[in-house]
């Protein structure tokens, strides 16, 4: 049987077709606008994503035996509010998880409503790239479409309903909301009594890979597949990530260098850090995960590389830094081209470079973007080790995990094996995972990564390019301190 992935991303939607032993036979992927109508508002056109997805999928099927296509599922962008009015109309284009409008929204729930309270509720508390901080804001700021909520999904939800008419999420998606009680993995009462939402408009709650409706009859004519392919109700990217990497299981960890950079790591007990610095979710494989997340990763190189640098060869500068440079840069880079999430939770956080003398090179500065998204996400895993987790290797994948030198920086910097995949196809190839699981090819979602997923190769730490990392890192942990209070400076100005 053939299953269908689709990976929701905020440059383009990725869709991928694998057979039931986890052959990928083809990959499809189309482009949409992202709008950014304010400074740090982030914005997308649901339509653009069905229309998109939908397009793909026609593409993807070119060619192929349509009757063999069993099932559909999904992974995407997570947190970004979609919301419809009783005909079904789209009332305003997506806010997304990059989206820092909130910080009023956010300060009143972290701070009024308080975080205790927040992380006893849902396991998390408030950041502005949030579901329920938005809500919120329209609530506030749109009241003529706040009344018209009649449902309220997150993005790849909404290609769900317009395949089946069913208004759905899953929990590792619907743990981003902070409307979502994580541990037992059920709405919050209290949530959306602080939130003014009523539990009809919100979707019904799925394992990820559980079915959730069939296709319709009109999408099954378009697609020229069977009315009975089933729709998985899917996970929100990173989890996808998680299971197509096999980070399944206890303790499992994957770094992903996409848009935005992720640190991952799967766990079958439910548990908080003290500051709720990471985020506490579902996972899709029916356990939970510990996450922590920065807004700009590999977005920060192809900043670099396409705005200022103005070339597209990003392997040929990356050319030059050798192993020997590794450790030895006195150039940094702080990656909050977006403000930041994890940890330290900053809408007004900015991109910094710091430490350049005359004698610098724009291979010095490539490198200190390269490595200073890896510190940041090493922030991360600082937070993660104080609470006892510490895995020992970690996976990686997004566009990011390509790049041979981003590779060897990140086990480096972590000091962590970096296990190299042979297919490395991330969200979209967990989505198909979920869909095989979701029609009975698999018994669990466990199951499908034991089968599918293949190390190719390790990237091993070298002793001494990870001590002289230790000491960079030392530095690059002072630098956001010092520069907070220019930050919150540039941002009133
Ligand atoms: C996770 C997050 C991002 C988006 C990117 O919390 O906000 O990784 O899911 O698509």
């Amino acid at each position: 049987m053939l299953y269908i992935g689709i990976d929701l991303g905020t440059s383009a939607v990725k869709l991928l077709l694998m057979d039931g032993k986890g052959e990928i036979k083809k990959i499809v992927s189309k482009e949409y606008p992202l709008y950014f109508p304010n400074p740090g508002w982030s914005e997308q056109n649901p339509i653009d994503w069905y229309e998109k997805s939908m397009e793909g999928m026609k593409e993807l099927l070119e060619g192929q035996d349509r009757s063999q296509v069993a099932g559909i599922s999904f992974g995407g962008q997570m947190h970004g509010l979609v919301i419809l009015d009783k005909d079904d109309n789209v009332i305003r284009n997506a806010i997304l998880w990059n989206d820092g409008r909130t910080t009023e929204e956010t300060n009143y729930l972290n701070i009024s409503i308080g975080k205790e309270k927040l992380s006893q509720y849902t396991a998390n508390i408030a950041f502005t790239g949030f579901t329920a901080p938005k809500i919120l804001w329209v609530k506030k700021n749109e009241p003529e479409n706040f009344a018209k909520i009649e449902k309220i999904m997150l993005p790849k939800d909404y290609l769900a309903y317009r395949l089946t008419g069913v208004h759905s999420t899953d929990v590792s998606d619907a743990s981003g909301m902070l409307l979502f009680d994580v541990k037992n993995r059920t709405w919050s009462d209290e949530m959306c009594d602080i939130c003014g939402v009523k539990k009809k408009q919100l979707p019904a709650i799925y394992e990820s890979y559980q079915k959730v409706g069939t296709v319709k009859k009109e999408i099954a004519e378009q697609l020229g597949i069977s009315e009975n392919v089933i729709v998985a109700a899917g996970a929100g990217d990173n989890a996808a990530a998680a299971v197509g990497t096999g980070t399944v299981g206890d303790g499992a960890c994957n770094i992903s260098l996409g848009t935005s950079g992720t640190l991952f790591i799967s766990s079958k007990k439910f548990g908080v850090d003290q500051f709720n610095a990471l985020h506490s979710f579902d996972h899709a494989d029916g356990t939970y995960h510990l996450m922590g997340c920065m807004l700009s990763a590999a977005s920060c190189n192809k900043w670099w590389m396409d705005e200022i640098v103005g070339t597209k060869d990003y392997a040929k500068e990356q050319e030059p830094i050798t192993d020997e440079r590794l450790g030895s840069n006195h150039v940094y880079f702080l990656p909050y081209l977006m403000g930041e999430r994890s940890p330290h939770n900053n809408p007004n956080a900015r991109g910094t470079f710091i430490g350049m003398t005359m004698d610098n090179t724009r291979a010095d500065m490539t490198q200190a973007v390269l490595e200073g998204v890896a510190f940041a996400l090493r922030d991360s895993m600082e937070v993660a080790r104080q609470l006892g987790v510490a895995p020992e290797r970690t996976k990686i994948c997004g566009g990011g995990a390509k790049s041979p030198l981003w590779q060897k920086i990140m086990a480096n910097v972590m000091n962590m094996k970096v296990d190299i995949l042979e297919v490395e196809e991330g969200p979209s190839l967990g989505g198909a995972m979920l869909a095989a699981v979701a029609c009975g090819e698999y018994a669990s979602v466990e199951d499908a990564a034991k089968a599918i997923v293949k190390i190719k190769k390790t990237v091993e730490p070298d002793p001494e390019i990870a001590a002289r990392y230790e000491e960079k890192y030392k530095v690059f942990k002072q630098i956001y301190p010092a520069c907070k209070g220019v930050y919150d400076l540039i941002a009133r100005n």
